[in-house]
């Protein structure tokens, strides 16, 4: 089992989840976050802390976004790593909730 970023984390991408997650097994790309699933202990803590509530367990993933599941594997052995928060874009909140944003996710 594991956790996985889902759709509303792209251009949103607020990265406190990163300060909680023990195995820091978070992995950034220009506009978006993924979880490494190997690493990933399951440990639930990331999940509240996302401001847009961007994160599910695996068996959890909306309808819609299970392809979250194999682009967060993909993605995580690409990325660099990412253990500290840094500052939210300046229009994060306007891409909270904006449905289709899997069009916007940069590599
Ligand atoms: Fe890290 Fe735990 Fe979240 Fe997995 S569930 S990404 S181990 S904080
Ligand atoms: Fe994305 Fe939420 Fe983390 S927006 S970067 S999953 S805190």
């Amino acid at each position: 089992m594991t956790f996985v970023v889902g759709e509303n984390c792209i251009k949103c991408k607020h990265t406190d989840c990163v300060e909680v997650c023990p195995v820091d097994c978070f992995y950034e790309g220009p506009n978006f976050l993924v979880i490494h699933p190997d690493e990933c202990i399951d440990c639930a803590l990331c999940e509240p802390e996302c401001p847009v509530e961007a994160i599910y367990s695996e068996d959890e993933l909306p309808e819609g976004q299970e392809v979250f599941l194999e682009l967060n594997a993909e993605l995580a052995d690409l990325w660099p790593n990412i253990t500290e928060m840094k500052e939210s874009p300046a229009d994060a909140d306007q891409w909270d909730g904006v449905e289709g944003k899997l069009q916007h996710l940069e590599r």
